[in-house]
């Protein structure tokens, strides 16, 4: 039985994250969406909330575990015999980010290998950070967020505005 991990940030997931995790569950018996630490990033949602938020855009998806680790993606992935990362990859932008990223937990645990799934032709702009910025100026981000967890995002976006 495979294993795979995607990892990330998650903050908040978007419409191209759930392609690339419908797409790995076809690939692997089991998927496990972990939610990570980033510490380059100040996430808005807590990773209580972003697994939340997983939780119910993956509802349906019967391969599909979600999950929030504070630690080394190795360390997670041999806790839960993973023998794969997947990784979403969106354009050129993206590649040395990833690249460095895989070399480091090849590095770590050379029994783990990162898959890379190219984004959908469609989502190729689209991230979190994307969602966070256009919700904050009042664009509509209703087609960048799973249907299920749009107005949870949109509250967020509001909260945040009146920090401003
Ligand atoms: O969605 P992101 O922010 O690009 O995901 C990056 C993430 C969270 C997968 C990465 O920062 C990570 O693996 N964090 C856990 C700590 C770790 O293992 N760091 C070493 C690998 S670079």
């Amino acid at each position: 039985m495979t294993t795979a991990i995607y990892p990330g940030s998650f903050d908040p997931v978007t419409v191209g994250h759930l392609d690339i995790i419908k797409r790995a569950a076809k690939l692997f018996d089991n998927v496990i969406v972990a939610v990570l630490v980033n510490m380059e990033k100040k996430p808005w949602f807590t990773i209580e909330e972003r697994t939340g938020l997983l939780k119910k855009a993956t509802q349906g998806i019967d391969n599909v575990e979600i999950a929030g680790f504070d630690g080394l993606l190795v360390d997670f992935a041999a806790q839960k015999g993973a023998s794969a990362i997947v990784k979403g990859l969106r354009a050129v932008s993206d590649f040395e980010y990833e690249f460095q990223m895989a070399l480091t937990n090849r590095k770590l645990d050379d029994t783990l290998e990162t898959v890379f799934l190219t984004s959908s032709a469609e989502n190729m702009f689209l991230s979190s950070s994307i969602v966070k910025q256009v919700g904050l100026l009042g664009g509509d981000i209703s087609t960048f967020v799973p249907e299920e967890i749009k107005d949870e995002i949109l509250l967020r976006i509001k909260q945040r505005s009146q920090m401003k």
